[in-house]
């Protein structure tokens, strides 16, 4: 019990025998405990912003710092690190439906929307428009209209009701002068999943490119990119992937494409020979040639074992269980939170979902405060009123989503969020 609330779990209240008896069923439900749980009273539903420590990941850093830089220095640049990135691609690449070879980890998101926006735009030099909607991540919309500006481009971000894609509108939008479309598969704050497939060719039946942000889909839901043929994808590996904070990006070149791209943001990383130390930049042949300065290899190691548990428990597996961990918020959601003022911020549509949910509330932020301090359940508060649950399948169970919902009902019926400061910290 803290300020007056009951912490649970709330084994009386309706829904709590199901979510345990949906536990019991779950294949997935031992991988928690290949994860760090230091506090097993709060519930951590914020998996698709930073995942939780895999249990082998400190001894892998650990071996890589002390055996491989410590003991073996520079010598470990040829024995194990110089194809860390590529190798750890060919890892990532079956969880989203692509070949080895068409993968490698670099730099940020951010930076291989740089680098695949600006090799996009070079192959259709006689488009003038590049197409992305609103629903996705701000950065990207950055990267985006940058890229279009100095390549004497237009962007066109299409106007949604935000939550659900603008399909109609975007599907209109794309006609013989666009030369790229960029969108998140699956959208930072609804939640909301495009039919990967579909929009592909519609893209391509116009002429144009796609190029997808993955972030929030890998680990999180089945995604086909070679059965899609997609051009180009990014996404992160600190969410869903469990790579830690800040750990490196993946992007993807489809096979018969890399040849014929040209990595904007040149550098000796992706060149043919950089030990020649050549004045003149030959891009390397295959999915090397996007790399640009030195790999950073104490955050590909700490990324591995991540990749590696998602890899092991099944990317269907796991699919399954996000779409059954947002179907459960959904059903707790219209029996405790709908009518405490709380909407559904997230399609209804199952197929057109990712693995979390998006609940909206005027008051959302002090909520959000409360909730982490009180409740001991810690989602993320996405401006300007959604209070995110993230609901990362390995580490998270049914019986999490019962009780971090009712312990969220519980502290908006108490009033207890109306002690809380309106003022926003620096990162929500
Ligand atoms: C969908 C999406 N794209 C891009 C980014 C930016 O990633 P990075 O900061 O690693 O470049 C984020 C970060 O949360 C994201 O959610």
């Amino acid at each position: 019990m803290i300020n007056g609330i009951e912490l649970g779990p709330y084994r009386d209240q309706p829904g709590h025998g199901e979510a345990q008896a949906r536990d019991a069923a779950d294949p997935l439900s031992g991988y928690r405990e290949r994860f760090r749980i230091a506090d097993p009273e709060l519930i951590y539903l914020d998996g698709n912003s930073l995942g939780r420590l895999p249990n082998t990941t400190p001894a892998r850093v650990d071996e890589v710092v002390h055996g491989e830089w410590g003991d073996r220095l520079i010598r470990s640049w040829n024995e194990s690190w110089w194809h860390l990135a590529d190798r750890i691609g060919g890892k990532i690449a079956p969880l989203i439906g692509a070949a080895a070879g068409e993968v490698i980890v670099s730099e940020s998101t951010t930076t291989n929307l740089h680098k695949l926006a600006g090799a996009a735009l070079a192959l259709r030099p006689e488009r003038g428009t590049v197409i992305t909607d609103d629903l996705n991540f701000p950065s990207d919309i950055h990267v985006l209209a940058g890229v279009a500006a100095r390549a004497g481009r237009r962007l066109v971000v299409v106007e949604s009701n935000g939550v659900e894609g603008p399909v109609d509108a975007l599907l209109a939008a794309i006609d013989d002068d666009t030369a790229l479309v960029s969108l998140s598969l699956t959208a930072f704050k609804s939640g909301y999943t495009y039919d990967l497939a579909a929009v592909t060719a519609a893209a391509h039946d116009a002429g144009a490119l796609v190029l997808w942000d993955l972030s929030h889909a890998v680990g999180a839901i089945e995604v086909d990119l070679g059965g899609a043929h997609v051009d180009l994808a990014v996404g992160c590996t600190y969410k869903f992937l469990n790579g830690g904070p800040g750990s490196p990006a993946f992007l993807f070149v489809r096979g018969d494409l890399v040849e014929r791209l040209h990595n904007p943001i040149t550098g000796w990383w992706g060149d043919a020979a950089p030990f020649d130390f050549g004045l003149d930049h030959a891009p390397a042949s295959g999915i090397r040639r996007f790399q640009v300065g030195t790999a950073p290899i104490l955050s590909l190691a700490a990324m591995e074992p991540g990749v590696d548990l998602v890899a092991e428990a099944g990317m269907g597996a796991v699919a399954a269980k996000g779409r059954a961990l947002v179907e459960a918020a959904a059903e707790r959601w219209a029996a405790r939170l709908a009518p405490l003022g709380f909407a559904w911020a997230t399609p209804h549509d199952p197929a057109r979902r990712g693995a979390h949910a998006a609940l909206a509330h005027p008051d959302a932020w002090r909520i959000t405060q409360a909730l982490i301090e009180v409740g001991r359940v810690v989602p993320d508060f996405r401006a300007p009123d959604n209070v995110r649950l993230g609901l990362s399948p390995l580490t998270t169970s049914f019986v999490d989503v019962h009780t971090a919902i009712e312990r969220l009902a519980r502290i908006v019926e108490a009033g207890v969020h109306e002690g809380y400061s309106e003022e926003r910290s620096a990162v929500t």
